[in-house]
């Protein structure tokens, strides 16, 4: 159209490029054949990525700048990214199954990072997987610090133990998500009081929990349980991890743009009881709010009206729901009750009739969806005796124009073999944290950590 008028723009670009060429991607190797060979000493960060991959494309200028910031700081991280259809033995070696993955690659340890693409957090995810597994704490000044960067927190107190040994084990398995530390007893705040040594505790939500070898059962389980805040703002990415909890999730489903008192009220209602029933439900229950209802609509395959209250089990599927309004914090915590005498009857499930209800909610959904976008495609696709052949021609065509849905689709089914209620979509990012972020990157609880043997 207007060439001559870019004339100018156009060399200025250029220029932009070449000093992002000079000054970013210099900073970010491309890892080739070699890379198995070369790694040995060094602990990578590396972006395994496909060339005609939308997101990973969108990950790139985020991936430039954590290779420039990484090599600012003096990190002894090194960063790459591989072409994982070029070099798809190496990538498949490391349990590349999507695209883009994103994993810190330590020694024969790989640790997968699933959480929000920023440079921020992908740098926190570095940063702290990359670094020593429990860190000392000497001093208090040190532990008030600590206490003021990060939300949640883990801490052993003590010397030398098996449950040190135990302690160190679920440290290397869940760095991933959250921070490990270690300190004696004189560096622990004074409200803090221990029955017995060594010990380990938890600091969240201002207060402490300490860990019960017997009432809790296994230490990476309860730390895994643990590991979240009592109370968060809930996203598609969150409830898919908080499913490893086997706890009760119970939602305020807001529309957060609503300023109406029935929507503040409910979210307040949730806080309230959060904070100040925590001792009597923190060990089975998980508050928050979520913002619309398009995600839970997904996972209950209904139509939820807009406020209300949701609790989700999330070791089975189930869902419960109140027929009437919850006023005020009483009313919550006798539905909490009722839930839990088995009075309230839970809805959902992972039957096979549940699951046969998926498919066929999934199938209608596709098909709205086309007509929403497309009235006329949809239209002509059902005209056709092939129309089911014709939907996955136009799957594949508008994840051309869009470039994401297919790939997540990819990613999904090749990472989830249960028919976990994660949406198509991938919801945008949780709500934006502080850069030092309690909260652990998401990632795939079942592949964590995966021993490789190169
Ligand atoms: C806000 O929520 C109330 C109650 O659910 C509803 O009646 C009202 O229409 C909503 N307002 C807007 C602007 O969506
Ligand atoms: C949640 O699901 C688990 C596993 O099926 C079950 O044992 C538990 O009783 C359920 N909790 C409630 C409150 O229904």
């Amino acid at each position: 159209m207007a060439a001559r008028r870019r004339g100018p723009a156009l060399r200025f670009w250029a220029a932009v490029f070449l000093l992002d060429l000079a000054f970013c991607k210099g900073h970010v190797e491309d890892l080739d054949d070699s890379f198995k060979e070369n790694r040995k000493d060094d602990i990578w960060l590396v972006d395994f990525y496909a060339p005609w991959c939308g997101h990973c494309k969108k990950l790139e200028p985020i991936w430039n700048e954590v290779g420039l910031e990484m090599k600012s700081l003096g990190s002894p991280v090194k960063v790459g990214k591989m072409d994982a259809t070029s070099y798809s033995s190496i990538a498949s070696e490391f349990g590349v199954r999507g695209y883009p993955t994103i994993k810190l690659l330590k020694g024969d340890l790989a640790y997968n990072y699933r959480g929000p693409r920023t440079k921020d957090d992908i740098i926190e995810f570095a940063h702290r997987v990359s670094g020593a597994l429990i860190r000392p704490l000497p001093s208090q000044q040190m532990f008030e610090h600590m206490q003021k960067r990060h939300r949640v927190f883990f801490v052993y107190i003590g010397g030398e133990s098996p449950l040190k040994e135990k302690y160190i084990d679920a440290a290397s398995e869940l760095i991933v998500y959250t921070y490990f530390f270690s300190a004696s007893e004189e560096v622990v705040p004074a409200y803090v009081t221990l029955k017995e040594m060594p010990a380990v505790l938890v600091f969240k939500d201002e207060t402490y929990f300490v860990y019960d070898e017997y009432e809790d059962g296994d230490l990476s389980s309860w730390i895994n349980r643990e590991r979240f805040q009592n109370y968060l703002t809930m996203d598609g990415f969150l409830l898919y991890e908080l499913g490893d909890t086997g706890k009760l999730v119970a939602i305020a489903v807001i529309d957060e743009k609503n300023t109406s008192v029935e929507h503040t009220r409910l979210k307040s209602i949730i806080q309230e009881v959060a904070r100040d029933y925590r001792d009597q439900f923190h060990r089975d229950f998980q508050f928050g709010h979520m913002d619309g209802n398009d995600y839970i609509n997904t996972l209950l395959m209904d139509e939820l009206k807009v406020p209300t209250v949701v609790v989700l089990n999330t070791s089975n599927q189930q869902y419960f729901l109140l027929d009437r309004q919850i006023k005020n914090a009483e009313d919550m915590v006798q539905f909490i009750n009722n839930i839990l005498d088995g009075t309230v009857d839970a809805q959902g499930g992972d039957s096979i009739l549940q699951r046969l209800k998926r498919i066929v909610f999934d199938a209608k959904s596709t098909v709205v969806s086309i007509f929403r976008s497309s009235p006329l495609m949809g239209c002509f696709l059902f005209g056709l005796p092939l129309g089911v052949i014709s939907i996955m021609c136009y799957g594949i065509c508008t994840a051309d124009a869009d470039g994401g849905y297919i790939e997540e689709r990819y990613e999904v089914s090749k990472n989830e073999p249960d028919d976990s209620p994660e949406p198509a979509e991938r919801p945008e990012p949780p709500q934006p944290r502080g850069a030092a972020s309690p909260l652990p990157a998401p990632q795939e609880p079942k592949d964590v950590l995966e021993k490789k043997k190169d």
